[in-house]
């Protein structure tokens, strides 16, 4: 097993965090057993929704903070004919995506405009800040958000207060979802402060609105994160605030509608070992048992 990076200091770094040795611990990690299974069950999962849904072969699939690569090599076994699109910060990661190439198809970084281009590599790769607004428009299929620790800088501050950070709706609600207590303190997630909430709530929405700008009308999203237990054994508060970041809460909260722009459809629960990533980094014993929740949506 790769050696366990200095978390406290090199998480520090913002944008260049996964060019340090976060990004070789990060290499070492999707490439265990645990997250190979995690992704081919991640492919398989939009793959069946696909066939469920009897809906046309998605033509572009975008991941977004792609990392290594791990899920494109999924997702190509599972979408042999489809266009996959990469977006990272990392120029490290990227690189070393591009040199182990993804299957057999043809892979390249390629500029901005020509993401969702008819012709070109069937692997297309972008080095991107995320959120990233200048990306091209209601163009993918079908996107997917997997095992993300997006890092956003002081430097994208201007972006977000332009793309959302400010809605009034939404800050409504976000002040509220961040002063509420659970009922039971066991149950709260984290010493986090309501300050800290309210950007961590606003600022994961941004996120949100950036991928639904990629997406066609009902076009898919599929996030995976790490969790303890299936999103439904969840407390009201944690749900409500995972609805809120994800642009899915489709109830008021006192009065207040935040800006729904997400339909969940499905979320899967699996036990994986992939948990230890956070354990990893926290170092607390209650982070060795858990998993992951995939959860699909579609785009309103
Ligand atoms: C934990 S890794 C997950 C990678 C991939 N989704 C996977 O499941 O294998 C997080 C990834 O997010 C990228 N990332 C974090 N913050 C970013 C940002 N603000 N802009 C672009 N990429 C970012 C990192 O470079 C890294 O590749």
């Amino acid at each position: 097993m790769q050696a366990k990076p200095d978390f406290d200091s090199l998480l520090n770094q913002g944008a260049n965090t996964y060019n340090t040795a976060v990004g070789d611990w990060w290499s070492s990690q999707a490439s265990d057993k645990a997250h190979k299974k995690a992704y081919r069950q991640i492919a398989t999962q939009a793959r069946d929704y696909y066939s469920r849904n009897s809906r046309p072969e998605p033509r572009f699939i975008v991941d977004y903070a792609c990392g290594n690569g791990a899920l494109l090599h999924e997702l190509h076994l599972q979408f042999p004919h489809s266009v996959l699109i990469g977006l990272d910060g990392s120029e490290m990661l990227l690189k070393n995506l591009a040199a182990k190439g993804v299957g057999r198809a043809s892979v390249a970084k390629v500029q901005r405009k020509d993401l969702f281009a008819e012709t070109g590599p069937q692997v297309r790769l972008l080095e991107t800040r995320l959120p990233d607004f200048k990306l091209p428009k209601n163009q993918a299929d079908l996107v997917f958000l997997c095992f993300p620790n997006l890092i956003a800088d002081e430097e994208d501050l201007s972006g977000f207060n332009k793309n959302g950070y400010s809605n009034r709706f939404d800050v409504r609600v976000a002040e509220l979802l961040s002063r509420f207590r659970e009922m039971d303190p066991e149950d709260e997630v984290a010493p986090v402060d309501s300050h800290e909430m309210f950007d961590d709530l606003l600022t994961a929405k941004v996120y949100s609105r950036n991928l639904q700008r990629l997406l066609k009308k009902s076009g898919v999203l599929i996030r995976v994160d790490y969790a303890n237990a299936p999103r439904h054994e969840m407390t009201w508060l944690t749900q409500t605030r995972s609805h809120f970041a994800e642009g899915s809460l489709e109830y008021d909260i006192k009065g207040y509608h935040a800006v729904q722009i997400f339909k969940e459809m499905e979320s899967l629960y699996q036990k994986s070992s992939v948990i230890l990533d956070v354990y990893h980094q926290t170092g607390d014993e209650t982070d060795r048992n858990g998993g992951y929740y995939s959860t699909l949506f579609e785009s309103l």
